[in-house]
């Protein structure tokens, strides 16, 4: 569930990336959140932020696309703005670092490898989908300036499980304390 609230937060990660975004238009769709400017993103190649103060926002440039999901893996809450970005039958995914799992940067739905025929030598595999299940968001891009509107579709995603705030403050609650330079 998307909640509604102003508090923003922001962070920026290293690498690169790409995501069915809106390319310029005259002003932000109402509803979107600020989360930089182009040129930041693609200097650092990914970006993540706090939207509404409650939904982990990873926004990817990648081949010269924009991109934004929840920064959270849908498998058990991997941080995706650590993932490599390959492509697997055609499609860009973000593969998670945790477990490997692969991820369409422009739908959210998840790939896996089939194996025909278990006994046949050599194995033949096949790509497939799981579906959906990581939540997408709409990226928009007006002077220079990237926007996301949060995907507030009512059908439950996977991953939403990984953006509640209790989730987030058990997850950052989990995290080593930094270590004080003498
Ligand atoms: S947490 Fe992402 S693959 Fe397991």
């Amino acid at each position: 569930m998307i909640n509604m609230s102003s508090e923003e937060e922001a962070s920026q990660t290293s690498s690169t990336s790409s995501s069915p975004h809106t390319p310029s238009s005259s002003s932000p769709p109402l509803s979107s959140h600020f989360i930089g400017r182009k040129e930041d993103i693609v200097k650092a190649g990914r970006m993540t932020k706090l939207v509404n103060g409650c939904r982990d926002i990873l926004v990817l440039h990648h081949q010269g696309r924009l991109h934004a999901m929840d920064m959270r893996c849908y498998h058990s809450g991997g941080p995706l703005q650590h993932g490599d970005i390959e492509e697997f039958n055609g499609l860009l995914c973000i593969v998670c670092p945790w477990h490997k799992y692969k991820i369409t940067l422009a739908g959210g739905e998840a790939l896996y490898q089939a194996v025909d025929d278990p006994t046949a030598k050599p194995l033949r595999t096949r790509w497939c989908s799981k579906g959906v299940k990581q939540r997408i968001h709409k990226v928009t891009e007006v002077n220079g300036d990237v926007y996301v509107t949060l995907n507030d579709s009512s059908e439950a995603i996977e991953s939403d499980v990984y953006q509640t705030e209790r989730y987030r403050t058990n997850s950052l609650k989990a995290q080593p304390e930094p270590k004080h330079q003498k």
